[in-house]
């Protein structure tokens, strides 16, 4: 594994999408187990598409499944699709099968975006309040999320902050209905930076050769206006874990 440190970023390079899931997986016991020693309890959001799924199952696999603290761990999504939680393309779904089915978190400890609902700006409002409620915040208030998981798309689109989107430049709703006329699913739901970056921790879980040069573009030019570099949390740490498919195009770095 390789590890960098940058002023704005942690870089951990693993071996092959295998070990990415392992380290990814090990990561957020660690920060699960320091927020609740430290508040009681540890609230994450979790992020959608193909490359958290294996992390999520090693997540549910022993040894880590019994290191996390389930009963004190509350569970959000950073962005959902528009479609019924049993669907090929629910967020929700996905973790649902790959983690929460298999691990000891009580039901209503998660909480999921209604991505079927008819009337998406009822649904982004509503998720807004469930998370502010949730997590006790007032009105206006924006809530801190412990951890928020993230993926990145090859156009640099994260959660469903898709290039060129007004919701880009959001900075009061914590939770918007976006329309992505290129994604496969246009109707999404997703949280908004300015709850991204008031998190205590963000990380980044990226895997596969066709994510090189986003990745690489991202992590170089933080103005570089790709919706992944806008990623930059106020007060917390932002962790980038690749595999090295992913990392081939970052400049040579430390090996540890
Ligand atoms: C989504 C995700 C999205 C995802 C990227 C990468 O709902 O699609 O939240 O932001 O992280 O699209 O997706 P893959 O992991 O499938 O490449």
């Amino acid at each position: 594994m390789i590890v960098a440190m940058d002023a704005r970023f942690e870089l951990r390079i693993a071996d092959d999408p295998a070990a990415l899931a392992d380290i990814a997986a090990r990561e957020i016991v660690e920060v699960a187990r320091a927020a609740v020693a430290a508040r009681g309890r540890f609230t994450v959001a979790l992020a959608g598409g193909s490359t958290p799924r294996a992390t999520y199952r090693r997540l549910a696999q022993p040894p880590l499944a019994a290191q996390m603290p389930w009963d004190r761990t509350l569970v959000f999504f950073g962005d959902e699709r528009g479609v019924t939680p049993d669907h090929e393309q629910s967020n929700y779904g996905m973790a649902h099968a790959a983690l929460l089915a298999h691990v000891p978190i009580p039901p209503h400890h998660v909480f999921r975006i209604a991505g079927e609902s008819a009337d998406p700006d009822a649904v982004a409002a509503g998720y807004a309040r469930t998370l502010a409620e949730a997590l006790g915040v007032r009105r206006g208030e924006v809530p801190r999320l412990d951890l928020i998981l993230l993926g990145v798309g090859i156009d640099g689109h994260t959660a469903s902050l898709f290039p060129g989107s007004p919701v880009l430049k959001e900075t009061f709703r914590t939770v918007a209905a976006v329309h992505a006329a290129a994604a496969s699913v246009p109707q999404r739901f997703t949280l908004t930076y300015p709850v991204l970056n008031a998190a205590a921790c963000l990380i980044y879980i990226v895997s596969g050769a066709e994510k090189a040069k986003v990745v690489k573009a991202a992590l170089a030019d933080r103005n570089s206006g790709l919706p992944a570099a806008m990623v930059q949390p106020s007060d917390g740490r932002l962790l980038w874990i690749l595999d090295r498919a992913a990392a081939a195009s970052l400049p040579p770095r430390r090996a540890s």
